[in-house]
């Protein structure tokens, strides 16, 4: 049963065909990084522009390298939030459009559902209940995952996103947008206790605050750098580490739960991703990580999540409007 997935709620233009909710058969991402780049973070204007741009021939390519024509698809799920509200309309608009000319159902997938899914798209896939740690540009967030559509927050961001503040740190430190991938390769040969940055544990809380962290970085270079940059890098990437870790040592603590994925770009971090390796391996915990590709935003996941709606028939009208603020 192949469903056709989309989603533009952000910078990344994506389609992808997948099969029976697991079996990805085309997942095609057209970046947008290099128009953003120049101003070291997303525009949001620019950002639709580009997706009506690329929505067609995104698509286009993604039935064509499943070799499938749109007959082949029995729904399309759409991400529909949340998001930047420009981007989410193209999805929406184009998606829509397809299930009116084609008379097949339309599904509706919050973007954050989609993250928590993309671990069903590896071989390897965890089971019920699980935690799941969403860590990307626009959130992060504890969930406990009973089933499937039973999440439950546990904790969330009260300011700035982990992958916003690398995005921030590196903009600080001109070394462009995403600052993610840039800063993660720089800490690798870096010594991650040359600077001592604050770690905001937030006691009693499951909540995170990556503000105060951001501010040290920026006060720190106030008075010039003092540390070769690959040993900055390291700093900073041990404090959002040791944050997002500690956190979920809590939640497991307290819930009982021994099974832990990770999901959203920043789980394509190494140094977040080693650490989480060797809790696993020191204790009776169970991680899943997904592959880098299918950390960051893309519609293979939002097709995973989708499949499970059109086995319960949870279709969406064709009135469906996205939503820039969407709770999962
Ligand atoms: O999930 P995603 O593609 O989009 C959102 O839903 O936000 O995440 C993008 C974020 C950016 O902030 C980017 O800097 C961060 O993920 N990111 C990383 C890495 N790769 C991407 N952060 C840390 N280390 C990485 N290797
Ligand atoms: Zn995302």
């Amino acid at each position: 049963m192949l469903i056709l997935g989309i989603d533009t709620s952000c910078d990344d233009t994506s389609a992808a065909v997948v099969g029976d909710g697991s079996r990805i058969i085309s997942n095609i991402v057209s970046s947008q990084e290099f128009i953003h780049k120049k101003y070291g973070g997303i525009v949001p204007e620019l950002a639709s522009r580009r997706h009506i741009e690329m929505i067609w021939p995104v698509v286009d390519e993604a039935l064509k390298s499943a070799q499938t024509g749109l007959d082949g698809i029995v729904a399309v799920a759409v991400c529909h939030g949340p998001g930047l509200i420009g981007s989410l309309l193209v999805g929406c608009s184009f998606a829509k459009a397809l299930c009116f000319s084609r008379d097949i159902p339309l599904v509706a997938v919050n973007h954050l559902e989609g993250h928590v899914f993309s671990c069903f798209l590896e071989e390897r896939r965890p089971q019920f209940p699980f935690l799941s740690l969403i860590v990307s540009g626009g959130h992060t967030s504890l969930y406990r995952v009973e089933g499937f559509g039973g999440y439950r927050e546990l904790g969330r961001t009260r300011d700035d996103a982990a992958g916003e503040a690398y995005d921030k740190v590196s903009k600080l430190l001109g070394l462009g947008y995403p600052g993610g991938p840039v800063i993660d390769k720089l800490a690798q040969d870096g010594d991650p206790g040359a600077v001592d940055f604050p770690r905001a544990y937030l006691p009693e809380s499951l909540d995170f605050s990556f503000s105060g962290l951001k501010t040290a970085v920026v006060n720190y270079m106030r008075h010039g750098r003092q540390v070769p940059l690959n040993d900055f890098c390291a700093s900073f990437q041990q404090a959002v580490v040791d944050v997002l870790v500690r956190k979920t040592e809590w939640a497991i603590r307290q819930t009982g739960i021994r099974t832990v994925t990770l999901a959203g770009g920043v789980a394509a971090n190494s140094g977040l991703r080693e650490r989480f390796r060797s809790m696993a391996e020191k204790g009776n915990v169970e991680i899943f990580a997904p592959s880098v590709r299918l950390c960051t935003d893309n519609a293979a996941m939002i097709a995973a999540a989708g499949y499970h709606r059109y086995l319960s028939r949870d279709f969406a009208g064709l009135d469906l409007n996205p939503a820039a603020y969407l709770p999962l």
